[in-house]
């Protein structure tokens, strides 16, 4: 749900498909209890030149009594691809506020990581082939 969630909340920033690239980790801090309604809330924090990484909260409501909880938040990457299936240059996000600014300074280095963890991820592949 909370992929699905966020490629929405993507293709709608870039007008094009988009693929999941990465996610970051997930950890419950509530449960969701059976019969609640669960939804998804998402927002484009970071955009690269085809990569877009959209903050994606899972909120829990109970179905008649007005009382929600934020069960779970990830970070997802996504890729926008035109339509020879290949990275496609997205609109920018134009970062106003200080807040604005923080967050996607905070984005720019969760990115940086995960390329470095795919690109050690990869070596380490090489080396075991
Ligand atoms: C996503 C994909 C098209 C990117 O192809 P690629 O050859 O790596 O292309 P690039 O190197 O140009 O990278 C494209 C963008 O993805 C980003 N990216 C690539 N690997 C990444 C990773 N592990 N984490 C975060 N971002 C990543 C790059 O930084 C780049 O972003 P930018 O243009 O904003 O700078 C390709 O890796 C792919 O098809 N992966 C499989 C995705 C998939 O099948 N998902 C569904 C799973 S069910």
């Amino acid at each position: 749900m909370a992929d699905e969630a966020g490629a929405l909340v993507a293709m709608r920033h870039a007008n094009m498909p988009v693929v999941t690239v990465a996610v970051d980790s997930m950890t419950f801090m509530e449960p969701i209890r059976i019969g609640m309604l669960v939804m998804c809330r998402g927002e484009v924090t970071y955009v690269g030149r085809t990569s877009m990484e959209v903050r994606v909260e899972v909120i829990s409501e109970h179905p008649f009594v007005s009382q929600s909880t934020v069960t779970n938040t990830a970070f997802w990457v996504y890729v926008a691809l035109d339509d020879k299936g290949n990275p496609a240059p997205v609109p920018q996000l134009i970062y106003e506020s200080p807040e604005e600014i923080a967050r996607a300074e905070a984005a720019k280095e969760r990115q940086a990581f995960r390329k470095q963890q795919s690109a050690k991820e990869a070596q380490s592949r090489e080396k075991s082939s």
